[in-house]
């Protein structure tokens, strides 16, 4: 081995390729010029790759653009070498250098062609695009029905609120019209008694406060059952048909010399009569409580509106006002038996649920559309009886 490359090396008094040319200007300049300019550009094609390579960490099989690079340099030495063997008979080196150049070759072709099904593979930047518009694609359509989903759970939970709601208020009403029911059967056979015992003892003078402030209670108790009767919607209703607009200047002239100065309460009724079946105490009753309600809500003054209109569910009674407004947990409960935000002895709690109670056994429905500042506006729709003539 070690005597092959003294051979190589060793001096041989060869002559240099120049001699071969006849040193013929021409040839030499043509192959020193051609040379160069390969030389030149496969030392400057190894470095161009070099620097991509070192900014594209994510090329997919970097290391065999790696072995182009030191297989495209060693083809470069050997036309630089071709320049120098021009001149100088160093054939051994020459020989050398082509040895190693082909040596990197064939390992680059042999690494290469296993590679290309591999490589064949790789999804092209168009094929990449395809899939990311796809997916752009899926993704939007996810979005959406999260959107749809979010939208039908918050639909279907306003939903099971107001099933919840409803289902409170039924049970609450069935409780409280068994109570006042028995409760009122109690005070007549209390009423009854005292009548009697009234009647005996005529001309007792003892006897006669204590029995009068026993009546008084006893009405007092009579009138509250009533109210509870009429949340429970079983109590007995003189239902006739009445014209809504007059129901509301009757309840209009008994309320407004009641109010306090700062309070302004203006009438908007129907140009028509608006006839309804109900009864007219209770309509009025309830009219009564709303404009008390409103009334309370302005401390400060402000403007009860009370307006009726046909609409195309029935004969409508609304009453707006310009005062506090509710906040969302007063309006949910607002029209339970003895709910109440007013002071003790201010409030009964009664007044609204009055109106629900009546409203509903009247076949009508109220709605509540409140908020903090905003002022209240309370609608009934009562069911309209046939045009009157
Ligand atoms: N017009 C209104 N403006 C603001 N809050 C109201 C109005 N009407 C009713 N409310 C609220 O609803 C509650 C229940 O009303 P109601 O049943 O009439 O009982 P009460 O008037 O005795 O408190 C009130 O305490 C109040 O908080
Ligand atoms: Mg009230």
């Amino acid at each position: 081995m070690l005597g092959y490359f003294q051979r190589l090396l060793g001096e041989r008094g060869l002559a240099p390729h120049g001699f071969c040319l006849l040193w013929d200007p021409a040839l030499i300049w043509t192959h020193v010029v051609s040379d160069a300019l390969i030389g030149v550009a496969y030392y400057s094609i190894p470095v161009a790759i070099a620097y991509f390579l070192t900014r594209r960490r994510d090329v997919a099989f970097g290391w065999v653009v790696w072995m182009f690079a030191a297989f495209i340099m060693a083809c470069g030495t050997t036309h630089f070498l071709s320049i120098w063997t021009l001149w100088h008979p160093d054939y051994g080196i020459e020989g050398l250098v082509k040895a190693a150049t082909a040596a990197v070759s064939v390992a680059t072709a042999a690494a290469l062609w296993p590679l290309l099904p591999r490589a064949i593979a790789l999804p092209s930047p168009a094929q990449l695009q395809r899939v990311n518009d796809d997916l752009s694609l899926r993704i939007a359509e996810r979005d959406a029905a999260l959107a749809a989903l979010r939208r039908e759970t918050a639909e279907r939970e306003r939903a099971e609120d107001l099933l919840r709601q409803s289902q409170k208020m039924e049970a609450v009403g069935q409780l409280t019209g068994g109570i006042a029911h028995d409760f009122n059967n109690l005070l007549t056979i209390v009423m009854a008694n005292l009548d009697r015992v009234q009647r005996l003892t005529e001309g007792d003078a003892r006897l006669a406060r204590p029995l009068a402030s026993a009546a008084t209670g006893v009405e007092r108790a009579a009138a509250l059952t009533g109210q509870l009767l009429a949340f429970a919607r079983r109590q007995p209703l003189e239902t006739a048909e009445h014209d809504l607009n007059r129901l509301a200047r009757n309840v209009e002239r008994l309320a407004a010399p009641a109010l306090p100065a700062g309070v302004r309460l203006t009438l908007d009724l129907a140009a028509a009569p608006l006839p309804v079946r109900v009864d007219a105490n209770q309509t009025e009753n309830a009219l009564l409580n709303l404009i008390v309600n409103a009334r309370d809500a302005m401390p400060g003054g402000g403007t009860i509106a009370v307006r009726t209109a046909a609409s195309d569910q029935g004969a409508v009674l609304e009453v707006a006002d310009t005062g506090a407004g509710m906040d969302e947990a007063t309006r949910a409960r607002a029209f339970e038996p003895f709910f109440t935000t007013k002071e003790v002895g201010q409030g009964t709690g009664l007044g609204l649920s009055q109106v629900y109670g009546f409203v509903r056994q009247s076949g009508g429905t109220v709605a509540i559309d409140s908020a903090p500042g905003q002022g209240t506006t309370i609608r009934i729709v009562l069911p309209q009886a046939a045009p009157l003539l």
